[in-house]
C-alpha cells in the first residue's frame, strides 16, 4: 500500500491568503512606524517628564535645590513645567519652561534656558538670546517659605 501526497489547494473559511498576510504585515509595520515618529515629535511639545512634581504639602522644590545663581526644572502647582532660579543666595524667582514660540519645555543648560524644539536660547532672566521665540519667558509667582518654595505670592 503507497500514499501518494496530493497537492490540493488548501482551502479554508477565515484563512487569509498569502497576499493579504503580506498586505496586512505592511500596514502593522506603516503603523509601528508612524508611531514612533509621533512618540518622538510628541516628546518635545509636551511637558518635560525630567522634572519633579509638586511635592507634598505644596512645596515646588527646596531652596537648597536650586543652586546659586542657576536654575532648577521643576512643576508648579497644576503640574505645568516651570524653571525656578536663585539669582542670589535666599532669592527665588520662577519662569514659565513653556517655550513661547511653540510651547516646547525649555530647560536650564548652564547659564541659559533653551529650548530643544527650535534652539530658542534665554538667559537666566528669560530674556530671549537668540532663536525664533518671541517673546521672554514669563515670570511665575512663586515665594520661599521655611527653606521650601511655594506656589503663589507670599
Ligand atoms: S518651541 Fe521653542 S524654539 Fe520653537
Amino acid at each position: 500500500m503507497s500514499v501518494t501526497a496530493q497537492s490540493t489547494p488548501h482551502t479554508c473559511d477565515g484563512c487569509l491568503d498569502r497576499r493579504e498576510v503580506l498586505v496586512r504585515a505592511g500596514l502593522v509595520t506603516v503603523g509601528v512606524a508612524a508611531a514612533g515618529v509621533l512618540a518622538a515629535c510628541g516628546g518635545s511639545d509636551t511637558p518635560s517628564d525630567d522634572a519633579p512634581a509638586a511635592a507634598s504639602g505644596g512645596a515646588l522644590a527646596q531652596v537648597s535645590d536650586i543652586p546659586v545663581g542657576g536654575a532648577l526644572s521643576a512643576k508648579d502647582a497644576d503640574g505645568k513645567p516651570i524653571i525656578l532660579l536663585q539669582p542670589e543666595a535666599g532669592t527665588v524667582v520662577a519662569l514659565s519652561a513653556v517655550c513661547t514660540h511653540q510651547s516646547c519645555t525649555v530647560a536650564p543648560d548652564g547659564d541659559e534656558l533653551v529650548c530643544p524644539c527650535h534652539g530658542s536660547v534665554y538667559d537666566l532672566t528669560g530674556a530671549n538670546v537668540s532663536g525664533p521665540a518671541p517673546s521672554p519667558l514669563p515670570e511665575v509667582d512663586v515665594h520661599v517659605s521655611n527653606g521650601a518654595v511655594l506656589a503663589g505670592k507670599a
